[in-house]
């Protein structure tokens, strides 16, 4: 489903956006808003930032408001990606029993730690209204924005 050019396009424009000066949250906020409104299946897009040890903190999104603005490690595809310090493709939530449903429409969902010297210090979160979305050229694409937002950190 997805297109590897328009992927090369968006990593040089938030390479742009990453050298551009903008505060660590009007970046992160500006690529939420470039990949909701670039990628036709990526439907919320979203930080959550790591707060203390073990909680994860709603940042910056692109989408409908969420419940969900305060998350344990281990609760949730979120939570499990940031305690398993790895990513998360699930391809139909409704074969994930640990799962926090933001809305009825969601059918698929990625999540993307973000590294800084070893620790999590943040998440890529995407929901899907599609079934089975997520390529492994999705899952590249958000690894390497993650890789050039750790500086941000
Ligand atoms: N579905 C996530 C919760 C966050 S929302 O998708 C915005 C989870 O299971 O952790």
């Amino acid at each position: 489903m997805s297109d590897k050019s328009i992927f090369d396009k968006l990593l040089a424009e938030i390479d742009r956006l990453v050298s551009s000066g903008l505060s660590r949250d009007e970046t992160l906020l500006r690529v939420c808003q470039l990949l909701e409104s670039s990628v036709a299946y990526y439907d919320w897009v979203g930080f959550y930032l790591v707060e203390g040890e073990k909680e994860l903190v709603l940042g910056p999104f692109a989408g409908e408001p969420t419940e969900h603005v305060r998350i344990a490690f281990g609760i949730g595809i979120c939570g499990q990606a940031a305690k398993r310090k790895e990513t998360f493709l699930i391809q139909d939530v409704s074969c994930e029993t640990n799962y926090l449903s933001c809305s009825p429409k969601v059918k698929a969902e990625i999540v993307v730690p973000l590294f800084k010297d070893g620790r999590v210090v943040g998440e890529l979160d995407i929901d899907s209204h599609q079934l089975s979305p997520f390529s492994d050229e999705d899952r590249d694409f958000l690894e390497q924005i993650c890789r050039r937002l750790s500086g941000l950190f």
